[in-house]
């Protein structure tokens, strides 16, 4: 099924946000670019609120993030309430992020993970759906934690 997927990046994640978007295409998703436009440095958490609310408002099925490492991405995406943003740098971490914790950004990092291998793990967690079950209540706990918040 094609997804709408909102995606941005800083400058040091810019070259593997552009290999994703491709990526995406590839895949017949739809890539909702949310900047920036160029490698002028920016600070990732200004773009990492415009993928999240993009996500939580409806306007994306999911999001993916990519700064240097990932990790600036992922810490900011998530504090906002309803994301679960998961930093993955291999294919069983992008399944299990989908499956187990309904992640709902995927962060990437790009001076850690090489495009090849970016564009395995966006394929994976775009083709693997929740598995509910025995995780739906642990994701539950996510959301009560978030609620005390
Ligand atoms: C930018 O230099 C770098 O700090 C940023 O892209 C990211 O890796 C932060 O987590």
């Amino acid at each position: 099924m094609p997804l709408t997927v909102a995606i941005a990046s800083d400058h040091a994640g810019f070259a593997l946000k552009s290999e994703v978007i491709a990526e995406l295409k590839k895949l017949g998703h739809e890539a909702l670019e949310l900047g920036p436009t160029d490698t002028s440095p920016v600070d990732y958490p200004d773009y990492a609120v415009k993928v999240a609310a993009a996500v939580t408002q409806g306007q994306a099925a999911l999001g993916i993030l990519v700064c240097g490492t990932g990790t600036g991405m992922s810490i900011t995406a998530n504090k906002v309430h309803g994301i679960r943003a998961a930093l993955c740098r291999t294919e069983f971490e992008a399944r299990m992020a989908r499956g187990h914790n309904d992640a709902n950004v995927l962060c990437l990092g790009q001076r850690v993970t090489g495009a090849g291998l970016a564009a395995e793990i966006v394929k994976a967690f775009l083709a693997t759906s929740f598995e509910g079950g025995r995780h739906a209540g642990r994701v539950e706990k996510i959301r009560q934690v978030e609620a005390k918040r």
